[in-house]
């Protein structure tokens, strides 16, 4: 079963007032600095923390409620709500996706002493389809759970005690695995623990890492490059491709090594560049900056075991134009293995891309974010109208949205 996340809705979190973003194999945001692009990957990282940690601990770890809530309109907002559409259950589809949305709700009590007073609580709402014509829902309400489902085996799981902030994400072990709708629900849970947002930090980049069974996954930061490139050149294949594309866009480098540098006593790798001219090698401390970015992005893309659902920040970022054509080549390769959400600024690589994968974001006065600013439909027939002029060069000329 191909598990895929065919949207997301998010309403009051951040800048994101009310954002409908349907998500394909690969989706690229567009638009100026401050108009929300890095909210969304945010709202999908909530996600993935609630599915680990549980929602409290989520919303705590970003500065709670307060801090996420829209600080815009006219009075305070007293419900956030993040969702995704997609397929998980059996006889789900385009047309009927499975739903999964989280509100998070604050009301006012009454003050104590002069000091303003809160509770907070939370819905869960899964809608599936487990059995052919059959739509189910599971709805977690303060600390009730009601299950709506015309199959017997599902009703076996009503009696399941929850909290007034438990998540049917995070209690698995609670949930029968035998009732359909639960397997569902596992499945999404399953599915957004995988989310990762990449921001890779150069300086933590460049750094020996010690060698771990981390090393399967690249950090959110890229903090164990040298170890997730060590796991790479173990597998092989992925490694030569990879060496292949760095001596494409960085020619001078010649080969890479990954080797334990002598001034540290533990297990650690350290990645060392072998370049054109050059006697000795370039430690990675050493190497230019955009390169160690481009290490990055192609560890990212030649990742065998991609999560299935992969957010990267400012994907151009210190990358030289004329690499960005393979970049975005990798990339859209990539996305048929697994589901690729990014953020860039560059007209060159956007040149890349269909008006599918193409997402102008703006930011209205009222502190609102609009994303899409377009529907794709629109960008198309921009697109023939201009003769087929590369959407990049559109959006740069400002006939597409996404400008300032
Ligand atoms: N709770 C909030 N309410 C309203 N605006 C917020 C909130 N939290 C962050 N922002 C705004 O979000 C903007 C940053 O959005 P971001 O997604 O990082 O932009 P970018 O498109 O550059 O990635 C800032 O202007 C910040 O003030
Ligand atoms: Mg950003």
């Amino acid at each position: 079963m191909n598990h895929r996340i065919l949207g997301l809705t998010v309403r009051n979190f951040r800048t994101l007032t009310d954002t409908k973003l349907p998500l394909g194999p690969l989706t690229v945001m567009v638009g100026p600095n401050a108009a929300g692009k890095s909210n969304v990957l945010h709202a999908l990282e909530l996600l993935g923390d609630v599915t680990r940690k549980g929602i409290e601990p989520a919303f705590e770890d970003r500065g709670g409620f307060d801090v996420l809530a829209f600080r815009g309109g006219r009075k305070p907002v007293s419900r956030i709500s993040v969702g995704v559409e997609g397929i998980w259950s059996d006889f789900a589809s385009e047309e009927a996706p499975d739903r999964y949305e989280l509100s998070v709700s604050r009301r006012r009590l009454r003050p104590e002493r002069g000091r303003e007073r809160y509770t907070t609580y939370r819905r869960e709402l899964f809608t599936q389809h487990p059995a052919e014509g059959a739509e189910t829902s599971v709805e977690l309400t303060s600390d009730s759970l009601k299950v709506s489902s015309p199959l017997p085996a599902d009703h076996i799981w009503e009696s399941v005690d929850v909290g007034p902030m438990a998540s049917a994400m995070h209690l698995d072990h609670a949930l029968p695995t035998d009732a359909p709708s639960a397997r569902a629900i596992d499945n999404v849970r399953r599915h957004l623990s995988q989310i990762r947002v990449f921001d890779p930090d150069v300086r933590e980049a460049r750094k020996p890492w010690g060698i771990s069974d981390s090393g399967r996954y690249l950090e959110n930061d890229a903090s164990n490059l040298a170890d997730f490139l060590r796991g790479l050149q173990e597998d092989g294949d992925a490694w030569e491709f990879l060496l292949e594309d760095v001596r494409k866009v960085v020619p001078q480098i010649r080969d890479i090594h990954l080797v334990t540098p002598p001034d540290f006593a533990s297990h650690r790798t350290a990645v060392e560049l072998e370049e054109e001219g050059l006697r000795g090698r370039t430690r990675l401390t050493e190497a230019s900056w955009g390169t160690v970015r481009i290490l990055c992005m192609l560890a990212i893309f030649h990742d065998p075991e991609p999560p299935l659902l992969t957010c990267i920040e400012e994907i151009d970022h210190g990358i030289h134009p004329h690499a960005l054509g393979l970049m975005a080549q990798r990339l859209r390769e990539a996305s048929e293995r697994s589901q690729y959400l990014v953020t860039t600024h560059s007209p060159v690589f956007v040149n890349e891309l269909e008006p599918e994968e193409f997402v102008p974001c703006e930011r209205r006065p009222s502190g609102a974010s609009v994303i899409p600013a377009r529907k794709p439909a629109d960008t198309r027939r921009v697109v023939e109208v201009a003769e087929y002029e590369p959407i990049g060069n559109l959006w740069f000329s400002g006939s597409v949205g996404g400008t300032l």
